[in-house]
Parts: C-alpha cells; structure tokens; sequence
C-alpha cells in the first residue's frame, strides 16, 4: 500500500457498539498517528457506533441489505459510497456482513477486518462462544486482510488473551475486546505510517 497520502484516509465499517471504531477516533486526533477516518458506514441503523461517529462530525452512511433487490446490488452501493471517500484503507470494526466481490475488486489488498479468535481457529460470527464450547486456555482476537472467505485473509495481527475458568461468553468476549481495540490501533497505525506488503500470506509492514 502506498503511504504518499498523510494523513491516510480511512473508511471504517460497523455494525455495533462501536468501541474498535472509538478507539480509532481517539488515535486519529493524534496528527502523529497519520490517518483520519473520513466517513463511517454502517449495514443497520440505531447503533451505537454511528452515534459515536456523528459525536466525531465524522460523515455516516447506512446500506441495509433489505433495502437492494439483491445482495450484488447492496455490495455494489456499499462500494460506490466507500469509493467516494477516497480511502486509502478500509477497516471493518464489527462489520456483520461479508463483502462481496465487487467490494473485494475496488478494495482488495487495503481492507481490514477484526475478528474475536485466533484465526485459523473459531472463524465466523461465533468466535468467543465458540472458543468457550471447545474449552481452549487462551485466544484472543486477529487483523487480516479481508479476501473472499470468512475470517481466512492473511494475518497482519494477533493478539493473545486466557480464558478463565468462570468465564460466560460476554466475559470472554470483553476481554477479547480490550485486547482487540489496542491491536486495531497499534496496527492499523503502523500500516498507515509505514505501508504494508503481501507476498505468500505474509503480512510485513514497510513499503
Ligand atoms: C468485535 O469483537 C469484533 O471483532 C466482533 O464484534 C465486536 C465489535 O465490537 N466482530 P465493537 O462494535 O467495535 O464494540
């Protein structure tokens, strides 16, 4: 990815809370963290994360699935409107929805998802339950360049957390979270500071 463009311009995609997408803002109004999240899109409304982003005077746009004749068109709305905030890097902050191709062709090798598991373990929108169900001892949460699959890009991050012995699935999970946010930050950043390359699944920061 080329890093002429500084700041870096951000699309951030959500379909929640919000909190990846808070700690993102909160970087951003460092000028030394180099990006700036230029618009905010979301799959739903009444989320707490597009009021998070209008609190920024950050620009929202909201594409529901049900309002498009078919999932190609939604997909191709959702790229047009990304498209036209010029990003650099697209990051989805629990974005509940799969991308579809014509995304993937427009934004292929400068998206980013999050996901709450050590990928390959536990893909989907299961993550931390899932983990919980199989009784492993640690997980955690991993950045990757979204591809065509579910959760399967390659790995520009990882981040470890235990699993306790009393944990639910929500205890689990805001853990995950707290570790989660600091990973998205610390590496979203640096792709943006100092650009990434991708040869054989190999995510190495630099240009
Ligand atoms: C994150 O754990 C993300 O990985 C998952 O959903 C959560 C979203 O949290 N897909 P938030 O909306 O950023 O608070």
């Amino acid at each position: 990815m080329s890093t002429s463009r500084n700041p870096q311009r951000l699309v951030v995609l959500v379909s929640g809370s919000g909190t990846n997408l808070q700690a993102l803002i909160d970087a951003c109004a460092d000028p030394a963290y180099g990006a700036v999240v230029v618009a905010v899109g979301a799959d739903r409304d009444d989320i707490l994360a597009l009021e998070r982003a209008e609190a920024a005077g950050i620009p929202t746009f909201v594409k529901k699935v049900g309002q498009f004749t078919s999932r190609d068109n939604w997909d191709h709305a959702v790229a047009d409107t990304v498209a036209a905030f010029e990003p650099d890097l697209v990051v989805l902050a629990g974005f509940m929805k799969l991308v579809g191709e014509d995304f993937l062709g427009r934004f292929a090798g400068r998206t980013v998802n999050t996901h709450p598991a050590l990928s390959p373990s536990f893909p989907g929108m299961h993550g931390p339950a899932d983990a919980l169900t199989y009784g492993v001892k640690v997980t955690g949460a991993t950045l990757f360049v979204v591809d065509g699959g579910v959760d399967t890009g390659p790995i520009v991050a990882q981040t470890v957390v235990p699993v306790e012995d009393d944990d639910d699935i929500d205890s689990l999970h805001e853990r995950i979270k707290v570790a989660e946010r600091a990973m998205l930050v610390e590496n979203v950043g640096r792709m943006a500071r100092e650009g990434f390359t991708i040869t054989d699944r190999k995510v190495r920061f630099g240009a």
